[in-house]
């Protein structure tokens, strides 16, 4: 039986985070260049957006691009604002045809105003798409979110707007660029690395976590039903005991 059909519809994961990494050792292995691997990235964003929105998965983050990523050769950064351009003129039939409302998170500010500007147009675009949110971080960083928002908040409590011990974890939450997102159930991160990587930091803190082993480029949707399926057997205690989560189901 395909993993697939072993999902429980009743108890999809509300929101999916994905670390999609890889694409360069995916590229190495074939004998190709990096940019080879991160357009081959772009199929499998294609891939797992339609798979996730057919489920009826309501929230797709994706790690495109970190804070720490500018920090890569300019050639390769260049490379990535220039797929990003041309995928967002691709995918937008994708994103249309399948109902899909795209969001980012992540300092945009920083994005080739070229690539900002389409960028903006697409997410307007598809505002009024009601299925699968696709959550793109981009130039995000949890710790430049979190500073962020601290500076916010503490603007207010110097303008006596706010008192210190208004300060409260859903003020916080609120500050964030997800304000209004729920957190993440699952997270998957590939290519076999165990570490978050500046991700959601916050956010993260009861998600369940996977990391396969293959590489972003090798992912498929069978991986995907698979994450989801593992997920769906795992206890989540939230700090309570085993006895007292199997009380309240
Ligand atoms: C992930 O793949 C994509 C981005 C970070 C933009 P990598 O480019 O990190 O691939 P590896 O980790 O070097 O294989
Ligand atoms: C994390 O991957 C960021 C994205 C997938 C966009 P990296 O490849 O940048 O992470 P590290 O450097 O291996 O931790
Ligand atoms: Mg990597």
């Amino acid at each position: 039986m395909s993993y697939k059909d072993q999902i429980q519809k009743d108890q999809l994961p509300a929101h999916i985070a994905i670390i999609m990494d890889g694409n360069g050792r995916w590229a190495k292995k074939q004998g190709l260049i990096r940019a080879f691997g991160h357009k081959k990235g772009v199929q499998t964003v294609h891939e797992i957006t339609e798979a996730a929105a057919e489920l009826g998965i309501q929230y797709l983050t994706l790690y495109a691009f970190s804070t720490e990523n500018w920090n890569r050769p300019k050639e390769e950064v260049d490379m990535l604002m220039t797929l990003f351009v041309e995928t967002i003129e691709k995918e937008r039939a994708t994103l249309m045809d399948n109902n899909v409302r795209l969001l980012t998170i992540g300092d945009i500010d920083r994005l080739p105003d070229g690539a900002r500007t389409r960028f903006l147009k697409l997410i307007e675009d598809t505002s009024h798409n009601t299925g699968l949110s696709l959550v793109l971080a981009l130039s995000y960083s949890s710790r430049w979110e979190i500073t962020h928002a601290m500076q916010e908040i503490a603007k207010r409590v110097a303008s006596g707007e706010l008192k210190p011990e208004d300060v409260n974890e859903e003020l916080i939450s609120a500050n964030l660029t997800t304000a209004g997102i729920p957190d993440p159930d699952l997270l998957i991160r590939t290519s076999g690395e165990l570490r978050i990587s500046n991700f959601l930091l916050w956010q993260l803190a009861y998600a369940e976590m996977t990391f396969p082993a293959c590489l972003w480029p090798e992912f498929t949707n069978e991986d995907l039903y698979k994450a989801i399926v593992d997920y769906q057997h795992r206890e989540r205690r939230f700090g309570k005991t085993s006895e007292q989560v199997l009380v309240t189901k």
